[in-house]
């Protein structure tokens, strides 16, 4: 018996270009993509049409504030996992003291694209100028923008940036992963050697990789206050850590009377991946572009490329990134 798949995403369909944007893709050099047929190359990074047209309208209309806060990541770096952490701190009085009850927190109910959506692949992918005067502040979006396209407000206000990445393997075989879920049955699967080609290229959703990551990586050495540089597997390694130091990135640190009160193992907790893995929500739902939910969250383990990729490939991939971050100060 053969297993249907669910609808593309709205967001991978090559339709509903506005003519800005139908005149630019001509203008870009194009490759074959994963999911997307085609991926186009601009300001320095592959995207697929529709991105590249949520990317243009925000570049265009987004207006940041002093006291926004948005998540960067590459994708499948751990993006889900970082905007509950992120959620569930910025918003933590309404939720965790002893007074509350957190099953009534907004994460047992809600997938968390939904409580902090993305800039370019929802909110000006649906709408190219949508109306956001009516977020309370301080507001949480997230984006996989490289660094360079970030609409100039993002630049020119005092707004945060935390920024997280993961290891190159572990990247490439969760997105592996992903995209072959994603894809039409009539595309069949992607075979690993076939992406590993394209990743190692460079091409991949947001790609090259170590372009996306290095553009992050030279802002948070230049200016720490305003970019907070996070890796997926420090994350694992020292959550606790972590935790505290992205609360006092956001200039809101746990008090004593909160560190007392286990505050921060109870955001670590809410947002363990068993936990939010077990969700109904997360188990079932799906989110409004089409996704099932439960998409995002696979094993949710480092290392877990060991169990992919051969030795020559290993070896090929770790010799390009040891190239491209070369002098930089950072490894993987
Ligand atoms: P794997 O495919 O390696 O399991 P993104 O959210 O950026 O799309 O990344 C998805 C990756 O993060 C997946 O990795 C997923 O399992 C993992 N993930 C999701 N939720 C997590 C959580 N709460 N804790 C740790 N990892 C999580």
């Amino acid at each position: 018996m053969q297993i249907s798949k669910p609808p593309m995403p709205k967001y991978l369909k090559q339709d509903e270009l506005t003519q800005e944007c139908k005149d630019l893709l001509s203008s870009l050099p194009t490759e074959s993509g994963w999911v997307a047929s085609t991926f186009y190359k601009y300001q320095g990074f592959w995207h697929p049409c529709r991105h590249l047209q949520g990317i243009l309208s925000c570049q265009k209309h987004f207006k940041a504030q002093h006291s926004d806060v948005i998540l960067a990541t590459t994708p499948k770096s751990g993006t889900t996992w970082l905007k509950a952490i992120l959620f569930a701190l910025m918003n933590r009085d309404q939720y965790f003291s002893k007074s509350k009850n957190i099953n009534n927190h907004p994460l047992k109910s809600n997938n968390p694209h939904v409580l902090v959506p993305f800039l370019e692949i929802k909110l000006y992918l649906d709408d190219e100028n949508p109306d956001l005067s009516l977020l309370k502040s301080p507001r949480l979006f997230s984006t996989h923008m490289p660094y360079v396209s970030l609409p100039n407000s993002v630049h020119d206000s005092q707004c945060k940036l935390v920024y997280l990445c993961r290891n190159p393997k572990d990247t490439l075989i969760s997105l592996w992963c992903f995209t072959n879920k994603l894809r039409l049955e009539e595309m069949g699967t992607s075979s690993l050697e076939e992406v590993f080609e394209k990743f190692c290229k460079g091409v991949s959703m947001y790609g090259p990789f170590w372009d996306h990551v290095l553009g992050y990586w030279g802002e948070s050495l230049k200016n720490p206050e305003k970019v907070l540089f996070l890796k997926y597997e420090d994350m694992k390694e020292k959550p606790t850590f972590h935790l505290k130091k992205l609360a006092e990135f956001l200039e809101c640190p746990f008090s004593f009377k909160e560190e007392k009160e286990k505050v921060v193992e109870g955001i670590l907790e809410l947002c363990s991946f068993d936990k939010l893995s077990n969700l109904k929500v997360n188990k079932d739902g799906k989110l409004p572009s089409g996704e099932d939910c439960s998409a995002f969250f696979r094993k949710g383990e480092v290392g877990d490329w060991k169990n992919y990729l051969t030795t020559e490939m290993v070896e090929r991939l770790d010799k390009i990134c040891k190239d491209k971050f070369d002098g930089s100060g950072l490894q993987f």
